[in-house]
């Protein structure tokens, strides 16, 4: 047993190495100038921050130009710096370069694919190979992998665009028959499930515009939960009309008969409420199938 004298000690040692091993992302060559004038104060503004101010999605118009070997090894051992729980990397990142896959997968094509999942077969070969035994099949392993796994994937965007190169983040691989991704990239069936794939590359035209966010009440809470009075909602109802802002993904949902933006998103994009479930939807079958859900049989 670890006395807590020796706990303290190794605590300290990891934070001392922690600290001395750090600053990756601080030493990249930031390129990145972004689209929007740059409106924060000069104190808050450096070119870490002015990257990540300029970050902008590519909705999906990238050239068939693939991303120099270079570049994308210095965004994945980026990708790699980012903080994970016990510094476990309970994530796999594949990397696709054929494009006819990268539209199989996430109907998409860029200059490059990588497809983050939450993964814990790596730590279980390397369990295995000790004689221990691991079992992962957990609703909290998920969630632990799941936030390890996103962080890795946006600590490649911001990486990717201080060397000029361009993203989009989607969830296009969960549209669609899931089970293609198991199939297409022969995925371990359990405790492996991919969270979110980052399309790399180089846009044909400039998006017009930098979207805005909101950033008020109701997105930043002081000391405690506020909740919504009727004016904060209707002010935000507001926000989104206001063109000037930049928040809406549709700006003709006036002109497709709405009277405000959000009523567009709720009626025309997100649609009608779903019904009492009766069937369990595909992500929690495959959930299950993976492993991770409680009690269930895999
Ligand atoms: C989980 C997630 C899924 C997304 N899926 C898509 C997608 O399938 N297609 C797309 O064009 N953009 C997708 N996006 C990008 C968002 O639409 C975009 O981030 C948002 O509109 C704000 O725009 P910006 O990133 O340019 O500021 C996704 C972003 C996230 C984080």
């Amino acid at each position: 047993m670890v006395k807590a004298a020796e706990k303290q000690d190794s605590r300290r040692s990891f934070l001392r190495d922690s600290a001395l091993a750090g600053g990756g992302l601080l030493a990249f060559e930031a390129g990145a100038a972004g689209l929007a004038a740059d409106t924060a104060p000069a104190a808050s503004s450096n070119e870490v921050i002015r990257t990540i101010r300029g970050l902008r999605t590519i909705h999906g118009n990238f050239l068939d130009k693939p991303v120099p070997e270079a570049a994308l090894q210095t965004i994945l051992q980026a990708s790699l710096r980012t903080a994970n729980a016990s510094n476990n990397q309970s994530y796999s990142i594949i990397v696709i370069k054929d494009r006819g896959m990268m539209g199989r997968v996430c109907g998409y094509k860029g200059g490059c694919l990588l497809l983050y999942c939450a993964d814990y077969n790596r730590m279980k070969a390397s369990a295995e190979s000790l004689g221990h035994e691991y079992d992962p099949g957990t609703m909290e392993s998920f969630v632990t992998a799941a936030i390890n796994t996103v962080l890795a994937a946006q600590t490649a965007v911001i990486a990717a665009r201080s060397l000029g190169v361009d993203s989009l983040l989607t969830n296009g691989i969960h549209r669609g028959d899931m089970e293609r991704l198991w199939t297409l990239l022969d995925l371990p069936q359990t405790h492996c499930f991919p969270i979110i794939a980052l399309v790399l590359g180089y846009p044909t035209e400039e998006p017009a515009v930098l979207k805005g966010r909101l950033d008020g009440a109701g997105v930043i809470h002081n000391e405690k939960y506020h909740r919504l009075t009727k004016e904060e909602a209707e002010e935000i109802t507001r926000e989104y009309d206001d063109k000037q802002r930049h928040l809406a993904m549709n700006d003709n949902w006036g002109g497709e008969g709405y009277k405000h933006y959000l009523d567009w998103y709720f009626k025309a994009w997100v649609g009608e409420p779903a019904k009492a479930r009766t069937e369990e939807t595909q992500m929690l079958r495959r959930l299950k199938r993976s492993g991770f859900v409680e009690l269930q049989k895999v």
